[in-house]
């Protein structure tokens, strides 16, 4: 039997590869930058496999020119760059890479957060560019305390919940919110609260929420009008979940103190982007998995869903269960 081809779009960690290349014959995208549409649909159209990344947009359009293509790998936990439902409809298996990021992006979260509140960035730009001309001064770039503060998590599954364990060691208060029960994290001592209750009492607002309808510009004019002046906003979940035109303004005219934002509506974010303008708000380049370690896992878990996949076996990350109905498993290799 010949071997299934993969298109692999951008040169993932080598612990996945090579186990791709082993079981696959296999041709990757090998510039920095993500491939053109044009070019994921012409390479779509021969292969049996596609592993994504959550710059490459992936829908009907692609699905439609694809007629060998039976599942879609995601090297990332967040897949709301993929139609989900238009691959079930053609019987297209599509994974993710859950579990193995949640504690690195929980860190980043906690980055963002401590840089923020005691301006580590901007105390970096302050010695850099030589305004540190007093040795020492009582005002000099004061920040808010995080311990014994108040953190509302927005989103406590499994990355909002180990947002919040982290939160214990630092004696802080916590709420949650969210549209299903959350027991483990109130057995952290989080308290359950409806989303307004949250804005209005947390210091630090901590977004964990995937993408979707239901969460596109959550985090809207209303919502930070609630929050205190004293408080800051933390996204490292998905850009578009958060109006950031709202955010600028709230910023702006100080309603609310700082932001650390890993994540934009639109990525890269233009250089323009006002946002950036704001000594109070720290921002990266959508980097919260970016351990060497969790990337390597992450490639890994690609391919073993891969391979699961095409060896008759349900893939350890499949989203989309109802695909079984309609392409059931089988062995292809
Ligand atoms: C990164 O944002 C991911 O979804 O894994």
């Amino acid at each position: 039997m010949p071997r299934p081809k993969v298109y692999v779009t951008r040169e993932i960690p080598e612990r996945g590869l090579k186990i791709i290349k082993k079981y696959f014959e296999t041709e990757v995208w090998t510039e920095y930058a993500p491939p053109p549409k044009k070019v994921i649909i012409e390479k779509a159209k021969n292969v049996d496999a596609l592993a994504s990344l959550l710059s490459d947009k992936i829908d009907a359009e692609v699905f439609n020119a694809a007629p060998k293509l039976k599942i879609v790998a995601q090297l990332a936990v967040g897949f709301d760059n993929i139609d989900v439902q238009e691959a079930t409809k053609r019987g297209i298996y599509i994974t993710n890479t859950p579990e193995v990021l949640t504690d690195t992006t929980a860190d980043f979260a906690w980055a963002l957060l401590m840089a923020v509140a005691r301006r580590v960035a901007e105390a970096d730009r302050y010695v850099r560019s030589g305004k540190w001309k007093v040795g020492w001064h009582p005002s000099m770039m004061q920040g808010r305390d995080v311990y014994g503060a108040t953190i509302g998590i927005v989103g406590a599954g499994r990355i909002g919940y180990a947002v919040a364990k982290r939160a214990t060691g630092f004696d802080m208060k916590i709420l949650f919110y969210d549209v299903v029960p959350r027991p483990e994290i109130e057995q952290l001592g989080a308290k359950k609260v409806d989303l307004d209750t949250l804005f209005k009492e947390s210091d630090f607002v901590s977004i964990h929420v995937p993408l979707m309808k239901e969460t596109y510009h959550l985090v809207n004019a209303e919502k930070l009008k609630l929050m205190k002046k004293t408080a800051y906003l933390i996204n490292n979940s998905r850009g578009p979940v958060v109006d950031e035109k709202a955010l600028y303004e709230a910023l702006k005219e100080g309603r609310i103190a700082g932001a650390g934002l890993d994540v934009f509506e639109q990525e890269p974010t233009p250089v323009d982007n006002p946002l950036l303008k704001l000594d109070n708000v720290v921002v990266a380049p959508h980097i919260s998995s970016a351990s060497y370690e969790t990337r390597s896992k992450m490639a890994e878990m690609v391919a073993d869903n891969l391979v699961a996949f095409f060896e008759g076996k349900k893939p350890p990350n499949l989203i989309n269960p109802d695909v079984l109905k309609v392409r059931p498993l089988q062995k292809l290799f």
